[in-house]
């Protein structure tokens, strides 16, 4: 499958896209996908707290504004990357990773496509004890979906997703 929303050259106006995410609220917007790579812009999210673990890479420019991207290691520790405006990153694949960035703020992201079988994970850990409290899982075969935005809103519909089964914690909602 191969969608190309501009191909023109240049492929892009990237200012162009971040004013309409800003303008239409949206918090991605898929620049181009083919049988290898997608590539996409996001805008942050205030709400952002899970960790996405997906087969890809993801090689992340800051285009507009710093990224704090928290990840976990194998160890389960927590550890923060600050990435400020016009760096880049390459960040390996199975690297359970939260991209906390403003809603001003926007990263240019480019991924493998995803293969048969390849299942994205969200997961979400207890903001006072840090047990993993929920998954939420999503093929991504299309960035346009927004599996992110999906994933939320299954977690933040459901106090039982969000009530940690160890200390009893409820982890914020929608507000
Ligand atoms: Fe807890």
């Amino acid at each position: 499958m191969i969608i190309l929303e501009n191909f023109k050259m240049p492929n892009v106006d990237l200012e162009a896209v971040m004013r309409y995410l800003t303008e239409t609220g949206k918090r991605t917007h898929q620049l181009w996908m083919d049988d290898e790579t997608l590539a996409f812009v996001a805008r942050g999210r205030e709400y952002r707290s899970e960790f996405h673990i997906n087969a890809s890479y993801e090689i992340q420019y800051s285009l507009k504004g710093a990224q704090d991207l928290m990840y976990r290691t194998p160890e389960g520790e927590v550890k923060v990357a600050h990435m400020p405006e016009g760096s880049v990153f390459y960040q390996p694949p199975f690297l359970p990773h939260s991209p906390r960035f403003a809603p001003d703020s926007f990263q240019f992201i480019i991924e493998r496509v995803r293969k048969p079988g390849e299942i994205d994970k969200f997961h979400w850990f207890c903001p006072n004890c840090d047990n993993f409290i929920h998954e939420e899982t999503f093929y991504v075969d299309d960035y346009r979906k927004d599996p992110v935005s999906r994933a939320y809103d299954n977690y933040f519909n459901s106090l039982e997703f969000r009530t940690c089964k160890k200390c009893g914690t409820v982890a914020p909602g929608r507000d």
